[in-house]
C-alpha cells in the first residue's frame, strides 16, 4: 500500500495516540500505522522566527513518523487567531455577525499555508497519498501544487460548509473554493455540506457538479464525497464501563443524592448553544417546579482559542447565566447548573455520560459532533440514558433515536428535557438501539476507509494536477 502524510492543523503527540486523545486522532493513527507514512502540522507552540525556521521536530513511532512545526507569534496570530477562528471560523458556522475580516490575517493565512507546504515537502515521496484535514489548511494543497506536487490529494473539512449566501460575505470566497478545487477529493460530514459547495460551484464558479459528486471548475476535475467521521462505539463503551468504579465518578454520584443528573461536555464556544441550553433548563426549572431539586446540569466546557474577542466573550456570558440561573434555584443544599471550565479525562466523561439520565448536545451548527455519538455509546444498554441533539449538528441526519430540538426554540428544548426525564424504559432502550445501529454502520473505520479509498482510487492525471485556472 502507498504511503500515507496526514496533515492537520494539530497533530496528537505519540503517547496520545495510544488512547487518551480524542477517537480521530486514534483513528487517523490507526491508517497511518497500517500503511507508514507522516502526521504533519503545527506543534502547538507559538516559537522565535530562528526556532520556526529550524525545520520540522521527527517524532519516530514504528513505521510513523511525527512531523512538528512551531509558529512564530505574528503567524499564529494571522493565520490561526486571525483568519482561520476569527473569520473562517464563524462564517463556516454561519455566525457572519461575529466575522470579521483584515487583509494583512488573510495574507498571513495563504503565507503560512505556503511556508507550510514548503516544509512538508521535504518530507514527501513520489507516491504518498496526501490528507489534509480542516479550515486552517484550504490552501495547503494548492500551495503544494505550485510547487510542483502531483501526488494525489485529499481534503476533508471537519465543520459545516455555508450556503453561498454565506460563504460571499468572506471577501476571498473565490479564491478560497478555487483552492479547494485543487485536491482530487473534497469530503464533507453531511449530504446538506457537499450541496452548498455544489451549489457555489455552479451558480458562483461557472463550474458543474454532479449528484455522485464529479465536479469540474477552475479547470480542474475533482470527486466530493460525503464521509460521515464516527467512533468506535466498542471502545467508548468500554472507557465508560471501566470508569465506573473510580473514585471521582462515585464521588459526583454521591454528592447528587439521588438527583438526575443531565450532562453536557463542548468546547466553550459561541457555536454550542451554551447560553440557550442553560436557558432552556432554566425555563424548565420554571414550569416544573417538581423538578427543582431533583435534577442537575453538569456542563463541561474548556476553554478553548481565549485570546479572540469573541471567546471572551461568550464566556463572560455564560459565566453570568450560570450564576443568575443558580442564584435564582440553589438551595442550600442544591445547585441546579454545575458549571466546569476544566478538562476531562476520556474515560472519566464516558463514565459519567453512562451514569446520567440526559445528554444535552444542542450546538447551534455544528459539522457533525462526536460528543452525540460517545454519549449514546457510553450507555448501559439496559437502563440507556437519552440523547437530546440539536437539528443543526450534524449527527442529526443519523442520530434518528434522539429528541430532535431546535436550539433557537428555548421552550422546545425545555419540553425536550421534561420528556426525556420521564421517558419510558422500553422507548428509551428502542432509541438507544436506533443510534446504535447507526454508530456502527458509520463508525470512524468507516469514515476513514471509505475517503482513503476514494483517495486511493483517483485516476492521476499529470496534466491536471497543477495550479488551478481562472473560470472567467
Ligand atoms: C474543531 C475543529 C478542529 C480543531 C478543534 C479544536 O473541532 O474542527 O480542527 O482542532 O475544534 O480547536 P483548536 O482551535 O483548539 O485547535
Amino acid at each position: 500500500m502507498t504511503r500515507l502524510v496526514v496533515v492537520s492543523n494539530r497533530v496528537a503527540s505519540p503517547t496520545e495516540t495510544k488512547g487518551s486523545a480524542g477517537g480521530l486522532a486514534v483513528g487517523v493513527f490507526g491508517a497511518l500505522k497500517d500503511s507508514g507514512g507522516v502526521w504533519f502540522g503545527w506543534s502547538g507552540d507559538v516559537v522565535s522566527d530562528s526556532v520556526a525556521n529550524q525545520g520540522p521536530k521527527l517524532e519516530q513511532d514504528g513505521a510513523v513518523t511525527f512531523a512538528t512545526v512551531g509558529l512564530p507569534k505574528k503567524d499564529y496570530d494571522q493565520y490561526y487567531r486571525g483568519f482561520s477562528n476569527a473569520t473562517l471560523w464563524p462564517v463556516f458556522h454561519y455566525r457572519n455577525d461575529l466575522a470579521v475580516y483584515d487583509r494583512d490575517e488573510y495574507a498571513g493565512y495563504r503565507r503560512v499555508n505556503s511556508w507550510l507546504a514548503h516544509r512538508a515537502i521535504k518530507l514527501l515521496q513520489p507516491d504518498d497519498v496526501i490528507w489534509v484535514h480542516d479550515y486552517h489548511l484550504i490552501p495547503f494543497g494548492e500551495a503544494l501544487r505550485s510547487e510542483g506536487v502531483t501526488n494525489r490529494m485529499g481534503f476533508f473539512l471537519h465543520i459545516p460548509f455555508p450556503s453561498p449566501q454565506i460563504l460571499l460575505n468572506i471577501p476571498p470566497h473565490e479564491e478560497l473554493v478555487k483552492s479547494l478545487c485543487c485536491y482530487d477529493v473534497v469530503g464533507f460530514q453531511t449530504p446538506g455540506d457537499q450541496a452548498a459547495f455544489h451549489d457555489y460551484i455552479v451558480r458562483h464558479a461557472h463550474g458543474t457538479a454532479t449528484a455522485d459528486g464529479e465536479v469540474e471548475a477552475f479547470g480542474r476535475k475533482l470527486k466530493t464525497g460525503v464521509y460521515r467521521i464516527g467512533i468506535f462505539p466498542d471502545e467508548i463503551a468500554e472507557q465508560a464501563t471501566r470508569g465506573e468504579a473510580r473514585q471521582d465518578v462515585m464521588d459526583l454520584k454521591q454528592s447528587l443524592e439521588g438527583r438526575k443528573l443531565i450532562m453536557s461536555v463542548d468546547r466553550l464556544d459561541y457555536s454550542k448553544g451554551l447560553v440557550e441550553r442553560f436557558k432552556a433548563f432554566e425555563h424548565f426549572l420554571e414550569k416544573s417546579p417538581e423538578w427543582r431539586g431533583n435534577v442537575t446540569l453538569v456542563q463541561i466546557a474548556p476553554p478553548t482559542r481565549s485570546d479572540v474577542d469573541t471567546y471572551q466573550q461568550i464566556r463572560h456570558n455564560l459565566e453570568y447565566e450560570a450564576g443568575r440561573i443558580n442564584g435564582r434555584y440553589s438551595g442550600l443544599d442544591y445547585t441546579p447548573i454545575r458549571y466546569m471550565n476544566q478538562r476531562y479525562d476520556r474515560w472519566k466523561l464516558m463514565s459519567l455520560f453512562r451514569e446520567s439520565q440526559i445528554g444535552l448536545v444542542t450546538p447551534l451548527r455544528d459539522g457533525m459532533n462526536l460528543v452525540a455519538k460517545e454519549y449514546v455509546a457510553a450507555q448501559n444498554p439496559d437502563d440507556p440514558g437519552v440523547l437530546v441533539l440539536s437539528q443543526f449538528a450534524g449527527a442529526a441526519d443519523e442520530m434518528k433515536g434522539a429528541l430532535m430540538v431546535n436550539p433557537h426554540d428555548i421552550v422546545g428544548m425545555s419540553e425536550a428535557i421534561g420528556r426525556a426525564l420521564s421517558m419510558p424504559l422500553a422507548e428509551r432502550r428502542e432509541r438507544y438501539e436506533t443510534n446504535m445501529v447507526m454508530l456502527r454502520k458509520y463508525d470512524l473505520g468507516v469514515w476513514r476507509d471509505s475517503f482513503l479509498a476514494d483517495l486511493r482510487g483517483v485516476k492521476l492525471d499529470k496534466q491536471q494536477s497543477k495550479r488551478p485556472a481562472n473560470n472567467k
